[in-house]
């Protein structure tokens, strides 16, 4: 698993080096009908191109994986991604039985994605193990969900729970976060909308695990605090896609990283 972590997070390093930018574009758009797909894709491709040089990596979602299909679409732009030098992940938080999340797996990893999003309530055995095992042998990544970013958030992953390996009472998102560290994971979501438990879980993942925020813009998070707090990457969406001009909103955000 050493070597998936140092493979992927190195990648995705070395982009947010090369364009002076941490922030992971969310290539997400409203529903589109089925006969205007060829419209969306043109909008993404877009939009891609425009931002790029502001951002080191994009992450999809089902806004284009459902209306444009991982084997045609969907590829397309992880290709185009490619070229214009970023890392591809795909936010599909995988939360399955093993054999069902290895399929899945094996098929975002085969259209191309660097990395993909998974749910750490599935437990290991028969749960994210297969996934983890298919990441490692063609060299990707796996994010785990410590924290989400909406507001039910608490709900789940706020819980406290009895931890198994420790027979003490926990909350539910630092269990998380010491498995991110034990299973290797190349990184952990925890909310931008929740900096003190973005400070919480980076003091358990240290610099061995880093962290993604989503929820910057549109929910609310703040890009300041978010990395004061510990985050190494800001997920941005609709505050870049749908900006009337996506490609200065995106500039603007790097620069506000900056000063951070
Ligand atoms: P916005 O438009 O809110 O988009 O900037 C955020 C993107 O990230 C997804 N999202 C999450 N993904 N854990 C995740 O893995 C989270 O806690 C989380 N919160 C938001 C969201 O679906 C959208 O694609």
């Amino acid at each position: 698993m050493g070597r998936l972590q140092m493979i992927f997070s190195r990648r995705i390093e070395q982009t947010a080096r090369e364009n002076g930018s941490n922030i992971v574009l969310a290539l997400d758009f409203p529903f589109e009908r089925a006969e205007n797909r060829k419209r969306l894709f043109v909008k993404a491709e877009k939009v891609l191109k425009s931002v790029h040089l502001h951002v080191c990596a994009v992450k999809f979602n089902h806004h284009l994986v459902l209306p444009l299909g991982t084997c045609d679409g969907v590829q397309k732009l992880i290709e185009k991604a490619h070229y214009l030098g970023l890392q591809t992940i795909m936010d599909c938080k995988a939360n399955d039985i093993g054999s069902t999340n290895q399929v899945l797996a094996e098929y975002y990893f085969d259209a191309g994605f660097d990395a993909l999003i998974a749910n750490p309530f599935v437990g290991w055995e028969e749960g994210l193990e297969p996934v983890f095992r298919v990441a490692k042998k063609l060299e990707r990544g796996v994010i785990l969900l410590v924290y989400m970013s909406h507001k039910g958030a608490a709900e789940g992953y706020g819980q406290t729970i009895i931890d198994p390996e420790t027979g003490g009472k926990t909350p539910q998102y630092v269990a998380f976060a010491r498995k991110a560290v034990k299973y290797r994971a190349s990184g952990a979501v925890v909310g931008a909308t929740y900096p003190e438990r973005i400070s919480e879980v980076h003091k358990i993942l240290g610099e061995k695990v880093p962290i993604y925020s989503p929820g910057i813009g549109a929910q609310g998070g703040s890009v300041q605090q978010a990395l004061k707090s510990g985050s190494h990457y800001l997920i941005v969406g609709r505050e870049i896609t749908q900006s009337a001009n996506p490609s200065e909103t995106a500039e603007k955000i790097r620069e506000s990283t900056r000063t951070a």
